[in-house]
């Protein structure tokens, strides 16, 4: 990877996770994700954000450090938006090459970086809004953004350039590569396949804060801003506008309503449960309405929370195990919970062999999340034809609830 001048003076440096690694150690990225960084140079230098302690990262970044005169002996500054070790790994070992670069952060950092690094010299915590000339027109200005998604979070503004370093928020999953960081160098495919990951990785990483997301957004409102700088996935230079519309389309979806889709979700023991899916999903798709289909444990859960956050509709196709949910789907509903997956048009269908106990127990697991629920299908041992007619009546009922609740808000 190389260092990538983005303007004049300032540069991005990158590195990529790797295909088949978990990101946080849980999520899926079977596609990568890239970790950016970046240095602004005027008299003095300073670096936004680091990088992660893993595989040959740092001397990666030390490299592209390099081909652009730039090392830990003349940065004067180390900017850290935010305190998730895959942005701060490194920051022990390279600021132990010179201990006077100041770090810069926020209040709420200070004490994780003394945690996480033992580092308690030469730490500012800055004020909202303060800035930081570095002479050569280059001027930084800081602003808290409690929760974008961690407490300490904050973004760098640089004043003259108009540049927002807005470290996780308004990122996504996907290696990037140094011949194309910018949105305007990527092909209609690419565009898709970076707005689905930014979906996935908002569903996965950010979604549970996206009541902070939408009052980040009407701080950052005030600001011109020319070009977007995440911590991960590509730099927005043409179209800055369309990653932040779509950060608050996705923020929007926790409150409802969402887009005209359903995502089905469902697991089976013996093939009862199973046998309904396919009705389910017939009377869906009689109204033409979009289907997402996921069976667990098979499936990830990673790209189930991204469809059915964007989903107006949820299906659960779940049987009773021993008085209570299928364990798979036990884990479905928990990770809704944990992320917000909220206000859902939602039906479920499911057997049970010597007792039922799932309606239940889903019933009290659903209590947080504001989904009205149709009235559920249920039998004991195989499904009947009462039971499949019924199957495809409530997918095509929820399919017409879901056209009339949906928002229109979605590409
Ligand atoms: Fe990319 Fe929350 O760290």
């Amino acid at each position: 990877m190389k260092s990538v001048e983005i303007t004049k003076d300032v540069y991005r440096l990158g590195v990529n996770i790797e295909p088949g690694n978990l990101f946080e150690g849980i999520w899926s990225i079977p596609d990568g994700t890239s970790i950016n960084s970046y240095v602004v140079r005027g008299d003095k230098t300073a670096v936004i954000d680091l990088t992660q302690d893993k595989d040959d990262f740092p001397r990666s970044i030390s490299s592209q450090m390099d081909e652009i005169g730039v090392n830990a002996d003349n940065i004067d500054f180390i900017i850290i938006n935010h305190m998730e070790p895959d942005h701060t790994g490194w920051l022990k070992d390279f600021r132990s090459k010179n201990a006077e670069m100041m770090i810069y952060c926020s209040k709420k950092a200070v004490p994780l970086i003394k945690e996480f690094c033992g580092i308690v010299e030469n730490v500012h915590a800055i004020e909202d809004g303060e800035t930081l000339e570095l002479g050569q027109g280059k001027t930084l200005q800081f602003f808290d953004t409690p929760n974008i998604h961690w407490p300490e979070t904050m973004m760098t503004y640089l004043i003259e350039d108009q540049i927002l370093f807005s470290c996780d928020a308004f990122g996504s999953y996907g290696e990037v590569d140094d011949t194309a960081v910018f949105d305007d160098q990527l092909s209609d495919d690419q565009h898709e396949f970076f707005e689905k990951e930014a979906l996935r990785y908002y569903a996965n990483i950010v979604a549970s804060f996206s009541t902070f997301v939408e009052r980040g957004l009407k701080k950052l409102s005030e600001l011109q801003i020319k070009m977007i700088c995440p911590s991960h996935g590509i730099i927005w230079r043409e179209n800055p506008s369309v990653i932040v519309e779509r950060y608050a389309r996705f923020a929007s979806y926790m409150k409802g309503p969402a887009c005209p889709e359903i995502t089905v979700i469902w697991g089976s023991m013996y093939g009862n449960t199973a046998k309904l899916v396919s009705e389910v999903i017939k009377g869906i798709r009689s109204e033409k309405v979009p289907v997402h289909q996921y069976r667990v444990p098979e499936d990830d859960i990673g790209f189930i929370l991204a469809d059915a956050w964007k989903s107006a509709g949820i299906v659960l196709g779940m049987p009773t195990y021993e008085y209570k949910m299928f364990p798979p789907m036990a884990h479905v509903i928990d990770d809704f919970n944990r992320k917000k997956v909220q206000n859902k048009k939602a039906f479920r269908f499911g057997s049970y062999g010597w007792s039922g106990g799932a309606e239940k127990e889903l019933g009290t697991a659903t209590e947080n999340l504001k989904w009205e629920f149709l009235e559920s299908v249920e039998w004991q041992g195989a499904p009947g034809e009462e039971e499949m007619k019924l199957a495809y009546q409530r997918g095509k009922e929820l399919a017409v609830l879901v056209k009339e609740f949906a928002g229109k808000n979605c590409e």
